[in-house]
Parts: structure tokens; C-alpha cells; sequence
């Protein structure tokens, strides 16, 4: 069991993180995590994503991103895009929890969106939404959280292993 803590990662100090995020991503690609990637994925693509998607965003104040540092290492991270139409300003999107194969069933993951959404309510949002792809181990993660299930789309995204695949994906919400 390894000591964590968790961070917010701003503009100010997401320099320090990026190759720490990239790492995380780059490994919970490679052991099958349905992240948008599919495979050939490699620490370059993913130093791309974090610096030409994530960078941006928390620049311009449309994201808040978290990292767990544990050992020195970034351990876990997660994200809640708040970048949504005026109509919905009171909702923020979970995007990319993501917890290291080497720090894995410590707690991180649920101690990462336990403090998400303490910044969701700071930042007066009252419903977040997410989705998962169905059957992961997500999925009891967030229902244990309260999260419900709003329902199943078939075929959504890609097996990253096995791109001919397609994988259902579940839409859950809660309300704050
Ligand atoms: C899903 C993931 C984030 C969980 O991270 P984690 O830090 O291991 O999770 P935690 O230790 O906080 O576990 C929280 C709960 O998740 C569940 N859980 C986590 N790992 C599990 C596993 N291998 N098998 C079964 N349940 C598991 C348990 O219900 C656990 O509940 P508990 O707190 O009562 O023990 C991690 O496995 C991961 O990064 N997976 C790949 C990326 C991914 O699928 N992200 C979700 C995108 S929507």
C-alpha cells in the first residue's frame, strides 16, 4: 500500500506533470483501457494528446485536471471538461480517470473523483456526467459512488486491442 496524495494540476505547474500524465495514459492503453486510443499507441502519441488537447483547455480555464502523485510518480489523474455550451454550465464531464497498472486498487481512483467533485460543487456545477465502456471496472467504481446509469449505446468505440471489435459504451450521471 503506497501513500498519495492528490493535486490539482494548473497552468502553472502542468509542465512538471506532462511526461508523468503521458506515462499513465501510454500504460492503461497498453493493458486495454478504452481511452479513445486504439492500438499502435506510443509515449509520443500520448505526449501528443496531453499537449495539443489537455494543455489548451487548462490554459483557457475549460478543464480542471488532477493528477495522484505517489513516489514521485504521477500515480493517477482525472478531468472534468467545464468547456460546455451556456445552457449547460451547470454540468461538467468526466474525461480520463486513469490510475497506473503499478498503483492500481489502492483507493487513488475513488479518492481522484471524490475530489473532483468537490471542485465540480466549488465551481457550483449540480450534475456531472460520464461514460464508460460497458462491463469495465469502472463501472461498479462509479455506481459505488452514486452514479447512475442513464443507458447503453451498442458499438460505440473501438476494442484498443482488437480494433475490429466494437465495444458498448454506458452513459451514467449524478446529481450534486
Ligand atoms: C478503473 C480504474 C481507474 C480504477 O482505479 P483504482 O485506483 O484501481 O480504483 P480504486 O482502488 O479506487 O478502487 C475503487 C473501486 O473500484 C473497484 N475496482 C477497482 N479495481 C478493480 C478490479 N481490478 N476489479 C474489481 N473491482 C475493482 C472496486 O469496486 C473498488 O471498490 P472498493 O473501494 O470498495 O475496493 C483503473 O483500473 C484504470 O485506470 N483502468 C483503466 C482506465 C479506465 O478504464 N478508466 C475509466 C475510464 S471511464
Amino acid at each position: 500500500m503506497t501513500g498519495f496524495t492528490i493535486r490539482d494540476v494548473t497552468v502553472e505547474t502542468i509542465a512538471d506533470h506532462l511526461d508523468g500524465l503521458a506515462e499513465v495514459l501510454h500504460a492503461s492503453v497498453h493493458m486495454g483501457a478504452s481511452v479513445s486510443f486504439i492500438l499502435p499507441f506510443s509515449i509520443e502519441d500520448s505526449q501528443r494528446f496531453w499537449r495539443a488537447k489537455v494543455v489548451p483547455s487548462v490554459t483557457a480555464g475549460g478543464r480542471v485536471l488532477l493528477a495522484a502523485i505517489a513516489e514521485e510518480r504521477v500515480a493517477g489523474t482525472v478531468q472534468l471538461d467545464v468547456d460546455l455550451p451556456p445552457n449547460q454550465a451547470h454540468r461538467g464531464e468526466v474525461a480520463k480517470l486513469l490510475v497506473h497498472p503499478d498503483f492500481r486498487k489502492q483507493g487513488i481512483a475513488r479518492a481522484l473523483m471524490e475530489t473532483l467533485e468537490n471542485r465540480a460543487r466549488g465551481l457550483g456545477k449540480t450534475l456531472i456526467t460520464l461514460d464508460t465502456r460497458t462491463g469495465d471496472k469502472a463501472e461498479p467504481l462509479y455506481r459505488s459512488l452514486g452514479y447512475l446509469v442513464a443507458g447503453t449505446i451498442p458499438n460505440f468505440a473501438r476494442a484498443p486491442e482488437t480494433p475490429d471489435r466494437l465495444d458498448a459504451t454506458t452513459y451514467m450521471y449524478k446529481l450534486l
